[in-house]
Parts: C-alpha cells; sequence; structure tokens
C-alpha cells in the first residue's frame, strides 16, 4: 500500500475508535518503510491540528459544500495539514494520490471539490493559517495548536499565564526516547545506533534516558531484540525516579501495571524487590509479560487480573505505584487522537474512579508506607482535585514532597507536581507522594 492510500486507511480506523499508533503497528510488516514513514507523518501531522484544517478548508470552500464523505473529508483534512505543514512535500504529488484514493473510493464529487480546495488552500492557506496564529483570541490561539477550545479555557482557569506555554508546547513534535537498562550499556548503544546513522545521546534529565533528534519504530533500535532498550518517555522515566526518591522499604505493587513499561523500569530500578502487578486487562498482562520477558530482568513479578479495586495484593506492600488510567491529556503530542476524544463527563468519570483506585491504595499500604499517585493528565480534577478529597478524609496520610530536581517540574497547587512537556522527549505527567504515618514509625528508614 502505498503512504497516501494508508493515512487514509489509517484515519478511517481512528474515526472507529482505534489510535493511530496501534494500526500503524499493525501495517509495519506488510509496508514499505518510506511508504509507512509517510502514511505516519501524514495522519499525526492531520490529527496533532484536526480542527484547524477543518477551519481552513472549510474557510476556503466556496459554496460551502455539505454532504462531503467520511472519506472526502479525511481527503481534504489530510491535504491541508500535508501542504500547510509538510514543507518539504511535493504538492502536486499529494493532491493526485488524495483525488486518486476518493476516485478509487467511488466519490467523484469528492475528487473533484479536493482538487478545487486544494488549489485553494495552496495560495491562500498559508496567510488564513498566519491569520488564526497571530490572533489575540484565545479560541483562535487554541485552534493554532490544536487544543479543544473547551480544554484550553480549562487549562487557562487552572494554571493562568503558564496555559500559554501549554498551549506552545502542544505543538511541539514528538521525538523517540529510550530507557537503556543496565546502564552500562548505554555507550554501546549510542555507538550501535551512530554506525547506523542514528543521532541520539544521554539524555540529561533521567539516568537511563537516551534522546533520538528523530523518531524511530521501537524494534529498528540497537538493543531492543537483546532486551537493552525500550521506547520510553522521559516524563514516563522521571515517575520512576521520584518513586526511588519517596521509596521507605518493602515489596512494592504496581495497582495499574498497564502494558508494563513503568514495571520494568521499576524492575531496574528496585533489583531484588519484592515486585506485584495487579491490571484490569489480560491483554495488557500478556503485553507487560512479554517485555517483561524481552528484558531479561530474571523471575516475573507476580500478576494478578482484575480490578484493583477488589484485589488484594499477596504481601503488604511498602510503596505502591498507582498509575491510574487518566485523560492521556499530557500524551496528546504522541496520541492526539485522544484529544478529540475527550468530554467533560469523560474527566468527571475518570476523576471518580481514580478517588476511588487511591483510597483503596492508601487503604492497603503498609503503615509508615507510601503511595506514589501518577496521571499523564494536564487536568486539575484528576490531579489535585482527587488528591485533596483523599487527603481530607484521612488525617494519617500526609504528603511527601518531592525535592526538585528539573526545570521542568512545575509545582502542583498544592500538592504534587507536574511534569511539563516542554521538550520533545517529555509528555506531561503528573505525580504525587503521600505518606500512610504509622505513629512514630513514620521517620525516613
Ligand atoms: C495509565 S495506564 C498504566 C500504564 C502503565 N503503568 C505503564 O506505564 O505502562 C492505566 C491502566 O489501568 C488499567 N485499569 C483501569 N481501571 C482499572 C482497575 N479498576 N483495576 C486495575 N486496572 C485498571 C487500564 O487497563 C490501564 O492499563
Amino acid at each position: 500500500m502505498r503512504g497516501v492510500e494508508a493515512a487514509l486507511l489509517v484515519l478511517s480506523q481512528v474515526r472507529e475508535g482505534r489510535f493511530a499508533s496501534e494500526v500503524i503497528r499493525g501495517m509495519a510488516d506488510s509496508m514499505k518503510a518510506s511508504d509507512l514513514t509517510l502514511a505516519s507523518t501524514l495522519v499525526y501531522a492531520t490529527l496533532r491540528r484536526l480542527l484547524l484544517w477543518k477551519e481552513v478548508y472549510s474557510r476556503l470552500l466556496k459554496p460551502p459544500a455539505g454532504g462531503l464523505s467520511r472519506l472526502a473529508e479525511d481527503a481534504l483534512c489530510v491535504g491541508t495539514a500535508g501542504m500547510l505543514e509538510l514543507r518539504n512535500f511535493a504538492p502536486k504529488v499529494l493532491v493526485n494520490a488524495l483525488v486518486q484514493a476518493l476516485k478509487e473510493g467511488g466519490d467523484e464529487r469528492g475528487a473533484r471539490l479536493l482538487n478545487a480546495v486544494l488549489r485553494r488552500v495552496s495560495e491562500e492557506g498559508a496567510g488564513l493559517l498566519a491569520t488564526i496564529g497571530s490572533s489575540g483570541n484565545w479560541r483562535d490561539q487554541a485552534l493554532y495548536a490544536g487544543i479543544p477550545a473547551w480544554v484550553a479555557t480549562i487549562w487557562r482557569n487552572s494554571f493562568g499565564d503558564d496555559a500559554k506555554g501549554l498551549l506552545r508546547m502542544a505543538r511541539i513534535r514528538p521525538y523517540s526516547s529510550f530507557r537503556v537498562l543496565p546502564e552500562e550499556e548505554m555507550n554501546s548503544v549510542i555507538d550501535q545506533a551512530r554506525s547506523k546513522g542514528l543521532r541520539c545521546w544521554p539524555s540529561p534529565l533521567v539516568s537511563s534516558g537516551l534522546r533520538m533528534s528523530s523518531t524511530i519504530y521501537p524494534g529498528n533500535f540497537p538493543g531492543y531484540s537483546e532486551g537493552l532498550s525500550t521506547p520510553q518517555t522521559e516524563g514516563s522515566m522521571m515517575i520512576g525516579e521520584l518513586m526511588k526518591e519517596v521509596y521507605r522499604g518493602g515489596p512494592i505493587l504496581e495497582m495499574c501495571s498497564g502494558r508494563g513499561i513503568k514495571t520494568g523500569h521499576l524492575m531496574g530500578l528496585f533489583p531484588g524487590v519484592a515486585l506485584e502487578c495487579m491490571e484490569m486487562s489480560p491483554r495488557r498482562i500478556s503485553s507487560a509479560q512479554r517485555e517483561l520477558r524481552r528484558l531479561r530482568h530474571g523471575d516475573l513479578p507476580d500478576f494478578s487480573q482484575g480490578d484493583a479495586l477488589q484485589l488484594s495484593p499477596r504481601r503488604v506492600p511498602g510503596l505502591i505505584s498507582l498509575d491510574a488510567p487518566c485523560s492521556g491529556s499530557g500524551t496528546w503530542s504522541r496520541h492526539p487522537e485522544g484529544k478529540w476524544r475527550l468530554t467533560a463527563e469523560k474527566i468527571d468519570s475518570l476523576a471518580s474512579l481514580q478517588k476511588s483506585l487511591l483510597k483503596r491504595a492508601v487503604s492497603l499500604v503498609e503503615p509508615g508506607g507510601v503511595v506514589v499517585y501518577s496521571t499523564c493528565s494536564l487536568m486539575k480534577t484528576e490531579n489535585e482535585g482527587v488528591v485533596a478529597e483523599v487527603l481530607s478524609e484521612d488525617p494519617s496520610l500526609v504528603e511527601r514532597p518531592f525535592a526538585f530536581t528539573s526545570k521542568h517540574m512545575r509545582k502542583g497547587r498544592p500538592w504534587g507536581v507536574y511534569i511539563w512537556p516542554e521538550l520533545p522527549w517529555l509528555d506531561g505527567f503528573y505525580a504525587a507522594a503521600i505518606l500512610k504515618r504509622s505513629g512514630g514509625k513514620d521517620v525516613d528508614r
């Protein structure tokens, strides 16, 4: 399949509720690498600022055309994004491929319209984009950044002037980052990567982190098949390092272990410490087990499948990592489809689940132990709002503040810290550590 055709196919699957990254991964074996890269570039450029592209082409549709097919809408978005964002792309080649795809899909009217509209985009689109980008209007700024206006307003109410920074950061293109463990292998992995012409260097932020100046399919990165390198964002690695900072001893419980990305990191950070994992999804548990076998850390942790609100750990944990299900609003540059699916009701229902999970976590941790609550969300309702409710209900719980070790950390108000997504390797995260006092015993061990 050719790149443009594949991009349209991915977008149709995203409409059905799938993640672009998952669909693209599924195509990897059956497509040429150059076509896959093209498809992926077009899909992400389109999804990151979907409403902006719709706005631009709609303003240039004269007269406005109703009843566009979904394929035609997607093709118009891809064409507008490709022409206005991907400068080194030959517009004619893109337009011809999109017209062809519409004709093959039986949409002759859409093909004619697309041709006409994209000609206008090539003539007037850049000017229109510049007008929206320089507008002082908050809605236009959100549109230009590719953030739903209602979310931008929540950020402005939560973070004041810093919300403008978040809108700027939303436009940063993410690059690949890897965790390399054991850390002694860092230089050898970097040497192998450089010998393949890949630019990479150690992260100054996290000890086992490695940065690239591009993106790569993880399986093609050196050390992957030997279990030495794992794709992980630096924000996520920083959460592991914060856990190390507040760990006071005892077994560790991961209450929502997902596909095991943090699990592998924890096994590297806490060698020999008993680790237990809970996770609702059987598929994610299988992925996590595959991932941990690939990493060759030794014995796998104990996994329990089910609802962490109901399950009980086999050993009383001294540290619980609760990496809660969340809106993912800190990861939108990597998973842009999430922002167009989120609703205010969804945030409220997530916050209610997060509070229940955190209450369960503090009930399970041993007296004197710590719960690290984390999300990859930039919504206060899912972060400080959750911590506030849980702390207010139990006087034996206190915050255990983190040291500020990075300029990319922002103080939560008043609890926890944010990791600000201001670099191509950093997703946005939030973390707060809660200490369960044990009367006299809760001094640092
Ligand atoms: C943010 S993800 C965890 C990511 C994981 N920590 C990692 O770094 O790879 C949240 C996970 O919570 C799981 N989950 C949601 N509700 C749950 C529940 N009630 N009990 C257990 N797991 C749950 C989801 O299936 C999802 O895998």
